[in-house]
């Protein structure tokens, strides 16, 4: 496993981090959460990504429970969580980044995650009718008060990232250092030149989520959507228009053969694929099952071999018009 700064902050993240997303609490209890969390640890897998937002937060409890039995040195990985939606539905307590409901935010997450501390606490999404100095004030307080070491944003515009950052300067607060986007080979547009700014001017850090779009770019859609996958799963019938593409089925079976000339397999290069973006600090993967996380780190050994022809090749079959990135 290699290990990346983030951005241009002091810490780094395993190139490949591990995600609990949809999983932890609908397809994995705290038994199968200290399996998946183990083999990616031993993996080389540093950094744990959540939500306080996931499983209306019981995916953090899963988590908590999890890190407990597992009884790691706590300077050894680094978890993170995320406030925005909330689990409350609260006129002030939901799609929102103001200063009562961040602090409460993660008190609560800290309770879940049985945790003193987290390494990493994002603002999930921009909330724009919180002005961003009260949002960027009350980050800059909850890694004061120790309750955090960093802090980022998801899925933030380039404009409203260096706004915060701006202000943090003018104020001398704790700077957001990364951005969690989605990135994968069907959405690239967190990377357009509008970002690449963000990332080169700044120093920014990426952590990046989706990397197989829910599991399409794993091939295990080609045949329609198998039991027990994600899109088979109780109240994610929204995947099933995404996984039932013909045109992205048709790309992804189009990568079959330039995974087999690299002897590996789709999702180990739909993976290595993220980690040739220089940008990415880490790839955030996600699974159900201990023989995906398996899988899925060998993709560390397959990004070396992504030669730019290969790249190339890749880039033909998913001509995406810019519209169709998102
Ligand atoms: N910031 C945000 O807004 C945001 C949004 C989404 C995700 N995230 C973060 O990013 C993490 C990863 O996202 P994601 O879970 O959507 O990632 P993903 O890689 O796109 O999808 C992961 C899912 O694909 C399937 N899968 C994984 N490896 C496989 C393999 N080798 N073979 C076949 N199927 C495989 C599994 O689902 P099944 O086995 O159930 O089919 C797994 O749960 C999340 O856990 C979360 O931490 C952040």
């Amino acid at each position: 496993m290699e290990y990346r700064h983030l951005g241009k902050a002091g810490i780094q993240v395993s190139e490949l981090s591990f995600g609990s997303w949809v999983t932890f609490h609908t397809q994995a209890d705290v038994k199968t959460a200290v399996e998946l969390m183990s083999a990616a640890y031993d993996a080389g897998v540093n950094f744990f990504d959540n939500a306080e937002s996931y499983a209306g937060g019981q995916s953090e409890a899963v988590m908590g429970a999890a890190l407990k039995q597992l009884g790691w040195r706590r300077s050894s990985y680094l978890i993170s969580t995320k406030f925005y939606w909330g689990i409350q539905k609260g006129v002030n307590e939901k799609n929102t980044l103001n200063r009562k409901r961040l602090i409460e935010g993660i008190n609560g997450s800290l309770e879940r995650l049985q945790l003193d501390y987290v390494d990493l606490i994002y603002c999930h999404r921009s909330d724009k009718s919180t002005p961003i100095e009260e949002t960027v004030w009350a980050m800059h307080n909850i890694i004061e008060w120790g309750k955090a070491m960093y802090w980022g944003t998801s899925e933030w515009d380039a404009a409203e990232i260096i706004t915060a950052i701006e202000i943090a300067e003018r104020h001398h607060l704790h700077k957001p250092v990364t951005e969690q986007p989605v990135y994968n080979l069907f959405r690239r547009h967190r990377f357009s030149p509008e970002y690449s700014r963000v990332y080169k001017d700044y120093g920014y850090g990426a952590t990046t989520w989706s990397p197989l779009a829910s599991g399409l770019l794993s091939g295990k859609y080609s045949q329609g959507i198998p039991s027990g996958s994600r899109a088979a799963l109780k109240g994610y019938d929204w995947l099933h228009d995404h996984v039932t593409d013909k045109e992205k089925l048709a790309k992804v079976q189009a990568l079959e053969s330039i995974a087999k000339g690299l002897d590996c397999t789709l999702s180990q290069l739909a993976l290595a694929w993220c980690l040739k973006n220089p940008f990415v600090s880490t790839v955030i993967t996600g699974a159900s099952q201990v023989e995906q996380v398996h899988e899925n780190m060998k993709a560390s050994e397959v990004a070396p071999k992504l030669t730019p022809e290969i790249l190339g090749r890749i880039d033909s079959i998913f001509q995406v018009k810019e519209e169709e990135e998102d």
